[in-house]
């Protein structure tokens, strides 16, 4: 994962809600992620959490209103708000919305936020009374005029037992959106990328199908670092478990032909369609309408050709212009170069990231892969082993190179 929170410096306001214990997760996922987290508690989010609980999972020091007037003068936490690249306000309650709102200092952290040059994200949590109150919803129209980020609150359970719109959204859709704000600026704003990921099923009959091992982890990562270069992504997915990387647009697909009427759907005005998805080449041409049954004796499965994806939004982009950079992967046992080369020109693409899937730690399923990138104009650059993640941000990164170039 691009390392895009690595030194940032993130105060984080914890306000009393019930929420609050949540926000000691969230300090602890912004550090992992490479922040320099500051803490700054209400005094009523202290009858929740304690400075220690901050401290403990951020290794720096928490804040509260004793400081304000304490030894260090409020002076040093007016720089603190000066020098944060963003300030997160999770879980806001309706009290906090309102001191923001209407610019009161009458608090550590509303001083700060005051004092504050950079962006705020706030994550409301209350009740759902609380949240849809008049006074509420015109605070957060103020907020929102302001350009705060205003994330949740989530429908589910409240505190006060009923269900019910007011939850603090979870600590890592929050990270998700953190990642996003310090993305936005990136080499691929304004660029739309489309990137297909895992394998498909071919039916044989409504509970068998044909598919393949891939796990889908490569495209994922290439969603992940698409949008962390600040790319607006839409994730095109064949079945699969993984979780969808904050801020993607993800449609799910099961077979060859739903993912061909996917990706022509998204294809138009996009930069680039990165074909990270082990398509199924066959397909059974009468999948059964019922169970196929022992009894009846093994079955022959006629199959016939899936459309080939590329191919067809290759004739596209000749008509269309559209997308302007066509990236594919070859996943291949034997002849690696010779076969990702021929399909690179037969495919009409820019890019093809060559796969060795007959050694053990590359390829499907594991963790790592180890590729040779081709390029249009008879380049090749082998990569050695490294996370599906590294291999992600080169190609990204290869293929920012190209975009911002205009070559390709
Ligand atoms: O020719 P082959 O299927 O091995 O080429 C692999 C590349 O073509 C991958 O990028 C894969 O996503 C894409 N593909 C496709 N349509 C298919 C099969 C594969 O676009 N039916």
């Amino acid at each position: 994962m691009i390392k895009i929170l690595d030194k940032k410096h993130i105060l984080l306001g914890v306000t009393g809600s019930i929420a609050a214990y949540k926000a000691a997760d969230l300090a602890s996922k912004l550090t992992q992620a490479g922040a320099l987290v500051d803490v700054i508690l209400t005094t009523s989010a202290l009858q929740f959490v304690t400075p220690l609980t901050f401290q403990s999972v951020t290794g720096r020091r928490a804040y509260t209103d004793a400081d304000l007037w304490g030894g260090e003068g409020h002076v040093q936490h007016i720089g603190l708000g000066k020098s944060a690249d963003l300030l997160v306000i999770a879980p806001a309650t309706a009290n906090t919305l309102a001191r923001l709102a209407r610019g009161l200092a009458d608090n550590l952290l509303c001083v700060t936020a005051l004092a504050a040059a950079c962006p705020l994200l706030v994550a409301p949590a209350m009740d759902g009374g609380m949240y849809l109150h008049p006074a509420t919803q015109a605070n957060l129209e103020i907020l929102r005029q302001r350009n705060v980020t205003i994330i949740g609150p989530a429908e589910g359970h409240l505190a006060s037992g009923l269900a019910g719109i007011g939850r603090m959204v979870e600590p890592q859709e929050l990270l998700n959106q953190v990642r996003l704000i310090f993305s936005r600026n990136g080499p691929l704003r304004g660029h739309r990328l489309v990137i297909t990921a895992a394998g498909t099923q071919e039916p044989i009959d409504p509970v068998r199908a044909i598919t393949n091992r891939s796990s889908g982890k490569q495209g994922f990562a290439l969603a992940q670092a698409a949008l962390d270069l600040g790319a607006e992504v839409t994730l095109i997915a064949g079945p699969t478990s993984l979780g969808t990387p904050g801020g993607a647009s993800r449609v799910d697909v099961r077979t060859a032909e739903d993912m061909l009427e996917a990706v022509l759907a998204a294809i138009p005005q996009a930069t680039a369609l990165l074909m990270a998805a082990a398509v199924a080449d066959f397909r059974p041409i009468h999948p059964a309408g019922q169970k196929i049954k022992k009894e009846g004796g093994i079955p022959q499965i006629h199959l016939e050709q899936t459309p080939d994806i590329l191919h067809l939004v290759a004739q596209m982009k000749a008509e269309t212009g559209w997308p302007r950079y066509m990236v594919g992967f070859a996943a291949e046992s034997q002849q690696l170069l010779e076969n990702a080369r021929q399909k690179l020109q037969a495919k009409r693409l820019d890019l093809i990231i060559a796969n060795d899937i007959s050694a053990s730690d590359a390829g499907f399923e594991v963790d790592t892969n180890r590729v040779t990138l081709l390029y249009a104009d008879g380049r090749a650059e082998a990569l050695g082993l490294m996370s599906k993640e590294q291999v992600a941000e080169q190609i990204l990164d290869r293929l920012v190179s190209q975009i911002t170039t205009g070559s390709g």
